[in-house]
């Protein structure tokens, strides 16, 4: 009997002929992350969930613009990633998102305003609704600041089927009431939270963060440009977890894991995620 074979694919992405496997997604065929496609709910381990709509591109044939990081390549398919109609889309939405909440902390946001000229100043001050609420301080391990919330589900599905199936939180309200909530809103405490911090490693804007980093960067002592990331593996138990441990000033300050680890796929239990006082306990 014959090998199974994964068929490949042949499509033209911006003039130029690609040839990918099945099941390969347009972004992925485009290059994926970085490839110059603007991404935000789009995770390395989260199913996409096509919710804020600043990776689409332009198919031939398609009436409406497609999402590229959750549609796969067909034979043929003629892909153009910028065009009038891409651009216009993409300075909409990030308007739409940076107008309503706060985008400071995300990832390549102000290149893109500038690449796509959004300026979502020019909503106005009342667009800043969801950007008006304080920040979820409950607990020692991590902070929710929910003006920084895109409503992108990656912390719904890590936190849910996809990776820890807690089901602590979810989407609540409808419209412009959506918010992610835990159930009857109740404080992570006292919700059903394991504290693995699997939400946190998937957040792409800030919104949920260390309570560490939360501190520092009240205190004006979080400094990016002065940590190093030390890849080590986690001592608690025999599993043997991949650990990514952000070090400032001789001291750990957070912990994540590297998203394309076989063992862990960024996913980590709340002795790896947040037991490392022990470590630098000093005299
Ligand atoms: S820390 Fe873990 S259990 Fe708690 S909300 Fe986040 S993903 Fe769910
Ligand atoms: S808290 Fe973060 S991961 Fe969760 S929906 Fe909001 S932006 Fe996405
Ligand atoms: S990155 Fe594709 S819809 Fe958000």
């Amino acid at each position: 009997m014959s090998e199974p074979t994964t068929a490949a694919i042949t499509l033209n992405i911006d003039g130029a002929d690609v040839t990918v496997p099945s099941g390969t997604t347009i972004l992925q065929a485009a290059g994926g992350r970085g490839c110059g496609i603007p991404t935000l709910c789009y995770g390395d381990t989260i199913t996409p969930k096509n919710a804020c709509r600043v990776c689409m591109v332009e198919v031939e044939g398609s009436r409406v613009l497609v999402p590229s990081c959750s549609r796969p390549v067909e034979p043929g398919m003629v892909v153009r990633t910028r065009s009038e109609r891409v651009d216009h889309s993409r300075k909409m939405v990030l308007e739409f998102l940076g107008s309503s909440v706060d985008l400071s902390l995300t990832d390549h946001v102000d290149e893109w305003n500038a690449e796509y000229g959004a300026d979502p100043t020019r909503y106005g001050a009342d667009a800043a609704t969801l950007a008006d609420q304080p920040v979820k301080v409950d607990n020692d391990l991590y902070i929710r600041d929910y003006a920084k919330c895109i409503l992108c589900y990656q912390c719904v599905d890590a936190c849910g089927e996809q990776w820890q199936n807690s089901f602590v939180i979810e989407i609540a309200g409808r419209g412009f009431d959506s918010r992610v909530s835990t159930e009857n809103d109740v404080s992570l405490p006292d919700s059903a939270c394991v504290y693995c911090g699997n939400c946190i490693q998937v957040c792409p804007t800030g919104a949920l963060m260390f309570k560490s980093e939360y501190d520092m960067r009240s205190a004006g002592t979080w400094d990016e440009e002065h940590q190093t990331v030390v890849d080590t593996i986690c001592a608690f138990c025999g599993v043997g977890c991949n650990l990514s441990l952000h070090v400032q000033d001789n001291t750990i300050v957070k912990v994540m894991s590297p998203s394309d680890s076989s063992i862990t796929h960024g996913n980590l239990c709340v002795k790896g995620r947040f037991g490392f006082q022990h470590a630098q306990n000093r005299p």
